[in-house]
């Protein structure tokens, strides 16, 4: 009886100690408004059980409940203190001010490694320096016929769907995305177009499903725990060995070519565009980083992994949503026709980079549906000292901050009372009227923002120029302007359904 009661105490104490030692957290932290349903111990952690489309439907409540409460609530975790700001001009300043990821992400870096994404910031400043130089406009651009050949192969590839009924276009668009950027990062043609059971492909997308869990259900995150989960760990695992396999491989022949071709000469002039031109980011990372004296084979995996899966997934959801809005608007998809038709002349001669320009009309469909539906939800970073707020709160340092761009980008106190409706000429330079940047931050904003935008908008404009002026998308259509798409969350936003569309032959 007199152990128990000492047990009790020692408990009762090392409570006591754990909060007076935090005392300040908690005083900060009374300051701002909560998200609703904490319970006792686990916060509001319980709002994460299920799956990647409950995850979604959670984040996308606190989202709203955000924009309501005045754009920055908190949250606990069980003993992990987070806040979610959706407001523009606290979120400047948190994309500003706090640089480091947050602890959660880790279980991205287990398999992912601590590329330029997730690493703590002194090596992030040296990869970004060497990684900036790689996607410049000028070497983006020398990429273009990849995507075209890319473009055109995906059309190929759809054409025996035409006509037969709806069916998921998810994957068709996950490998033009994943080919395109494997072609361009790595020099490789992985040849996943016509072959659905790619193993890198097929570990990729499951690996990025499980880390997704693992992120939100904190009962998934100790290791030790996580290992008693024997079949999600043995997947786990078995993906993690193929990505990285797979990568080594390339690595080791692309150092042999260097080494037996001299492909190119280690110059410290600079001049990278000119010698470089046409060579793949893998390439460019070995010699911007210092060639032999560079990057090793660890650090060069984990770059070019973290440009695969930011730049493929990313586009290609951004690709699919836009697809499934064409169905679902037809009017917006027959101004978008109206367009290419225009540009095109009826013909059916290839894409060429002076096009892109003129799609002006599709550019602002892609910058509404990256509004309405970011392929990255969420930001999330931490506070590794006190950060002031312009709102007048303090940030406790220690804690996580999740910028909810899905919240920023649905306020409508920025956007308007048709916050929710899917209307492009929103982005009319003579309508686009946003008080601060971080309204729309669909690339994030600040020293951390995406580097990937060029490349992007070329991949995403160039596979829908080349789908729409081929088909015509029959989609379910919606009663009315506001788009409904069931949503989940696996590292980026995606639809539950595979995204389901009919695609007819344009005459
Ligand atoms: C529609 C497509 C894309 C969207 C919506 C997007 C969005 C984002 C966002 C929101 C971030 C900030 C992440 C954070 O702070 O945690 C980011 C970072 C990044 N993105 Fe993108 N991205 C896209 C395409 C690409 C592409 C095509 C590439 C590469 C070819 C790329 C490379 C990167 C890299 C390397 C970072 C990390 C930058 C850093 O930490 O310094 N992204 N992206």
């Amino acid at each position: 009886m007199i152990i128990l009661w000492l047990l009790f105490l020692i408990v009762v104490l090392w409570i006591i100690q754990f909060r007076y030692k935090r005392r300040r957290i908690y005083e900060l932290a009374s300051t701002f408004p909560s998200a609703s349903g904490p319970i006792p111990l686990l916060g509001v952690a319980h709002r994460f059980i299920g799956n990647t489309e409950s995850i979604m439907s959670s984040l996308r409540k606190i989202s709203y409940e955000c924009i309501t409460q005045g754009g920055t609530i908190k949250g606990w975790f069980g003993p992990m203190l987070y806040f979610m700001v959706a407001d523009p001009v606290n979120t400047e300043t948190v994309l500003k001010s706090c640089l480091e990821k947050d602890d959660i992400l880790r279980f991205v870096a287990n398999v992912l490694g601590y590329g330029i994404i997730l690493a703590p910031v002194p090596i992030w400043k040296v990869r970004r320096k060497v990684m900036m130089p790689a996607l410049t406009p000028k070497i983006v651009d020398s990429f273009f016929h990849i995507f075209v050949t890319q473009a055109n192969e995906l059309a190929e590839n759809l054409e025996p769907f035409c006509g037969t009924g709806q069916f998921g276009v998810w994957p068709f668009i996950n490998r033009y995305a994943l080919q395109s950027i494997c072609e361009t990062a790595l020099g490789v043609k992985i040849k996943s177009q016509n072959d659905p059971n790619v193993p890198f492909l097929t570990a990729l997308n499951k690996v990025l499903k499980l880390v997704s869990e693992r992120i939100f259900q904190i009962w998934l995150q100790p290791d030790w725990l996580y290992k008693l989960f024997r079949s999600k760990y043995t997947e786990h695992e078995k993906c993690r060995r193929i990505i990285m396999d797979f990568l080594d491989e390339i690595i080791l022949n692309k150092r042999k070519d260097i080494d037996a071709n001299k492909t190119f000469e280690i110059k410290n002039d600079g001049n990278i565009l000119e010698n470089y031109k046409n060579q793949a980011f893998l390439d460019l990372l070995i010699y911007a980083s210092g060639g032999d004296k560079g990057y090793n084979d660890v650090e060069l995996r984990e770059e070019v992994l973290i440009l695969i899966i930011a730049g493929a997934d990313t586009s290609a959801a951004s690709i699919s949503n836009t697809l499934l809005l064409m169905g679902k608007y037809p009017n917006i998809q027959e101004k978008v026709h109206e367009e290419l038709l225009s540009v095109f002349e009826n013909s059916d001669r290839p894409l060429v980079k002076e096009d892109l320009p003129k799609l002006q009309y599709l550019e602002r469909v892609i910058k509404e549906s990256l509004r309405l539906f970011p392929p990255g939800p969420v930001i999330v970073r931490k506070t590794v000292r006190e950060t002031a707020l312009p709102s007048g709160h303090i940030l406790p340092a220690g804690s996580g901050v999740i910028i909810s761009i899905f919240g920023a980008h649905r306020d409508p106190k920025y956007w308007g009372p048709d916050v929710e409706c899917f209307d492009p000429d929103r982005f009319l330079p003579e309508r686009y009227n946003l008080p601060y940047p971080c309204c729309y931050i669909p690339f994030s904003n600040g020293p951390r923002n995406c580097v990937g935008y060029q490349y992007a908008m070329m991949s995403m404009k160039g596979a829908l120029s080349t789908i729409l002026r081929r088909y015509k998308v029959i989609g379910t259509p919606e009663k009315g302007p506001i788009p409904h798409i069931k949503m989940k969350y696996d590292l980026t936003m995606k639809a539950v359904d595979d995204y389901q569309i009919e695609l007819l032959q344009r005459k």
